[in-house]
């Protein structure tokens, strides 16, 4: 297995399908936005032709691999690795023309994860990391804030779109950081977020309902960097069980904010 080789080739894949999201941010159309779900939950033919891309030419890096998107794909693995992708992470973002979004791609070895790419389309910033390798923005060696203070830090979060029966406890959360922090920044992509803390740029990052493709590759290149991430309740369950607490050198501190919010009574 050469994960290198596969790397170079995922880079690429995403700079390629970027090109794509980026050359349909320049003239997209609103009355192409589709709700999914619910009237906050949207996607477009951007989100789903991205995801088409991406699965085609993932079968061919590694044949036999599963893969899981959000938009639809759920192909069983034949060997022991899976593909997790969210082809167009900031969807919101992208509709409304802002031009915060990225790829995220992570490749898992027995549910472990072995690559993460994180490519920022707007910037062309390409975050990535392999098993037993460092961090990397495009070719620059990237490592997590050596902040360890709350009071210097700069944090991110995102706003739920469903669950909102733990609001009051979130914003709990919210308040308490607003008053402790240099403050709170909602970026509107998971991956883009976790991907920051991995570079230094943000100390922190904590979200809950997250789903697996929101987080895999950024994950991943966070703890390449140094960072460390977990549930709310300090354990590793932070890739399907939704809740995701990320920093550098502040996880303690922000862990013991959000515990004791977040698993209060009522
Ligand atoms: C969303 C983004 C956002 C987060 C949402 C995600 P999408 O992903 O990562 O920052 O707050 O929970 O669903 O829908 O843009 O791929
Ligand atoms: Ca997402
Ligand atoms: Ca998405």
């Amino acid at each position: 297995m050469d994960l290198l080789r596969i790397e170079k080739n995922v880079i690429d894949l995403c700079a390629e399908v970027g090109n794509f999201i980026r050359n349909e941010s320049f003239h997209f159309d609103r009355s192409r936005i589709e709700q999914k779900d619910t009237f906050s939950n949207l996607v477009s033919y951007v989100d789903k032709e991205s995801e088409r891309k991406l699965v085609s030419s993932l079968k061919k890096i590694l044949p036999g691999a599963g893969i899981l998107g959000e938009e639809g794909t759920d192909t069983k693995s034949e060997n022991e690795y899976l593909w997790i992708i969210d082809p167009l992470d900031g969807t919101t973002n992208f509709l409304h023309g802002v031009p915060i979004f990225a790829i995220s791609v992570a490749l898992m070895r027995n549910d472990k994860p072995v690559l993460g790419v994180v490519y920022e389309v707007s910037h062309k910033e390409c975050f990535h990391a392999i098993e037993s390798g460092k961090a990397y923005c495009n070719e620059k060696e990237i490592r997590v804030s050596a902040i360890s203070s709350l009071e210097e830090s700069l944090l991110a979060t995102g706003f739920p779109y469903y669950h909102t029966e733990k609001k009051d406890q979130y914003l709990d959360i919210i308040k308490t950081f607003l008053e402790k922090t240099h403050g709170i920044r909602r970026l509107g992509s998971a991956a883009i977020d976790l991907a920051y803390v991995a570079c230094g740029r943000l100390e922190g990052f904590f979200e809950y309902d997250l789903k697996a493709w929101d987080v895999a590759g950024g994950a991943f290149i966070l703890q390449q960097a140094g960072g460390k991430v977990t549930d709310f309740k300090g354990a590793d369950n932070f890739l399907y069980g939704g809740e995701l607490c990320a920093s550098g050198n502040i996880h303690k501190e922000m862990l013991g904010i959000i515990q004791e919010k977040w698993f209060r009574e009522g």
